[in-house]
């Protein structure tokens, strides 16, 4: 069976992606293929991010790679938090304190339309190939409903009239971004990379 670095150090993440693609072929995490440092992420965009963490696994280590990146993109705001949605309310905060600064931006704006977007940056030996999953939606203007991470309870998908946060992990990831984004990655794994 072929093998396929996750260049990820998110053991959530790998065992998630590792349960999906049994069949197709082998994933291993960094600390498989000997990676304890860091993966630089220092592009202003998801794309390039995604990309810097895959391209810089296949330079340093030679193995074949995927790596992922997301941020959450309000209209309002410009695509804010987009690439920063992780520390978005600055250094070390919390969900909670990056939910708050939303909050407050989005105070009084009537257009509240927004999208999670994930991007999958895949380098094999020669190519790369990009997969992008999106999931449109509103911001709402409180918080509602405590299960999910990150901006969930904030978030309610269109067609929907509950939160992200308010879902089970299975229902979300039948609509989300990064469901859609590695439900591309495995088809074309299937094709492409399997045995
Ligand atoms: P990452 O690239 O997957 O680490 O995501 C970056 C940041 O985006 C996370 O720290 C969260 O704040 C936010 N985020 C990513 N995916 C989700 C999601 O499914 N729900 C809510 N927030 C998310």
């Amino acid at each position: 069976m072929k093998t396929l670095c996750f260049a990820t150090h998110n053991l959530n993440k790998l065992a998630e992606i590792q349960l999906q693609m049994e069949s197709i072929c082998s994933i291993v995490g960094l600390k498989d293929i000997q990676c304890f440092e860091e993966i630089p992420e220092t592009q202003d965009t998801i794309e390039g991010n995604a990309a810097q963490k895959a391209q810089y696994v296949l330079e340093q280590y030679g193995v074949p790679c995927f790596a992922d990146d997301t941020g959450l993109e309000i209209d309002a705001l410009q695509g804010r938090p987009g690439v920063y949605s992780a520390r978005y309310a600055g250094p070390g905060c919390s969900p909670e304190d990056n939910m708050e600064k939303v909050l407050q931006e989005m105070s009084g704006i009537q257009e509240r339309g927004a999208q999670f977007k994930t991007v999958l940056h895949l380098c094999l030996e020669k190519k790369t190939y990009v997969f992008t999953g999106i999931v449109r939606g509103k911001i709402l203007e409180h918080k509602k409903g405590n299960k999910g991470f990150g901006y969930d309870p904030i978030f309610q998908p269109e067609g929907y009239t509950r939160t992200f946060a308010e879902m089970t992990m299975e229902e979300k990831n039948t609509l989300s971004h990064r469901g859609k984004a590695t439900a591309q990655l495995i088809a074309f794994l299937k094709q492409h990379y399997s045995l």
